[in-house]
């Protein structure tokens, strides 16, 4: 079977997917509407997904059919050909969008069908780590053993170690024990994708991700982390019966068991490409010049291989002022 990246054509078709709907959704920057911001991004990445020659299938996405118009879960994409599993999410922070914040990044991620873990739209307690500290870490373990693993496989002492945490009540006790091991702490309002992916690139300045956050959020997460190399552990925290039940129905079984990197990505064939729509740590924003717009993306195929692309669009005249 071909590698989903053997094929020259796809592999820039699926940065065009993100760089849509980054474009799309920078234009509501700052204006304070998550929604419109998000509805922009979804239109223009399902039109891309249409162009492009594979016969795909959304297993993450904006929603169950019943609650959202494009890009649900279970929704069929692309022109035909080969048969992939897509999980995708057009803006990845979009308070961080409407309030004009860094790292919005939009998301997809693709493999083999059945290559990735169908989430349901709930919780997740995750870990993520860059290479070195990959091996030593788990989500069960003890904060401060953890944060000791990654300062040993790192060669730092613990208080240069930092973590990044999503800046939620519910991560207080958490935030308290990072504190007390000595390590650093970097909060952030939203983009916990970002966030994951940032401890598996060592100019980030960030080694490990901790906390609860959404459970899509997760899986794309992982696809990345499997690309770069790094360990993503997650756990499922639903937040009520209807939740743990729609997880059993996703084929999860034992909906509080542990979820290797290789549970949540199967597959040894997949890729994930973001593209920044606010300037972020791991890729720069859509700017705007004249009549076109540049996007910087991140390409990466669980081969190994990491690709940065800078793109430059002309585009569609606009009346001034708009
Ligand atoms: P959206 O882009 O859907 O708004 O998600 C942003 C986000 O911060 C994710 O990165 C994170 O996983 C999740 O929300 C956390 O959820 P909550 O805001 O409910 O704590």
């Amino acid at each position: 079977m071909r590698a989903l990246l053997d094929h020259p054509v796809h592999s820039l078709d699926f940065v065009k997917v993100t760089e849509s709907a980054a474009l799309s959704a920078s234009r509501w920057m700052g204006r304070g509407e998550r929604d419109a911001a998000d509805a922009a991004a979804v239109e223009k990445m399902r039109e891309a997904l249409g162009e492009m020659e594979i016969a795909g299938r959304i297993v993450i996405g904006e929603g169950e059919r019943d609650e959202a118009p494009m890009l649900y879960i279970g929704e069929e994409v692309g022109a035909g050909g080969k048969e992939v599993d897509i999980a995708v999410d057009p803006v990845e922070g979009t308070n961080l969008v409407a309030n004009g914040l860094p790292n919005a990044i939009a998301v997809m991620a693709i493999a083999e069908r059945g290559g990735l873990l169908h989430a349901p739209d709930t919780y997740m307690k995750k870990l993520a780590v860059g290479a070195r500290a990959a091996p030593y870490v788990h989500i069960d373990a003890p904060v401060r053993e953890n944060l000791e693993a990654v300062a040993n496989a790192l060669e730092k002492p613990i208080n240069d170690v930092c973590v990044i945490i999503l800046d939620r009540p519910r991560h207080a006790d958490l935030i308290a024990e990072v504190r007390a091991a000595g390590a650093r702490i970097r909060l952030i309002s939203d983009g916990d994708v970002d966030a994951c992916i940032a401890t598996a690139i060592d100019s980030t300045g960030v080694h490990v991700a901790m906390g609860t956050g959404g459970a899509p959020e997760g899986v794309l997460a992982a696809a990345a982390i499997k690309c770069l190399g790094g360990n993503f552990m997650g756990r499922l925290q639903p937040r009520n019966e209807t939740e743990r039940q729609r997880a059993v129905e996703m084929g999860l079984g034992d909906v509080g068991r542990v979820l290797e990197l290789n549970d949540l990505v199967r597959s040894n064939d997949v890729i994930f490409c973001a593209t920044g729509i606010t300037d972020g740590d791991l890729v720069r924003g859509v700017r705007f010049f004249g009549n076109h717009a540049r996007t910087h993306s991140i390409l990466v195929h669980s081969s190994g291989t990491v690709r940065f692309i800078e793109s430059t669009h002309r585009l569609a005249a606009r009346p001034h002022g708009r």
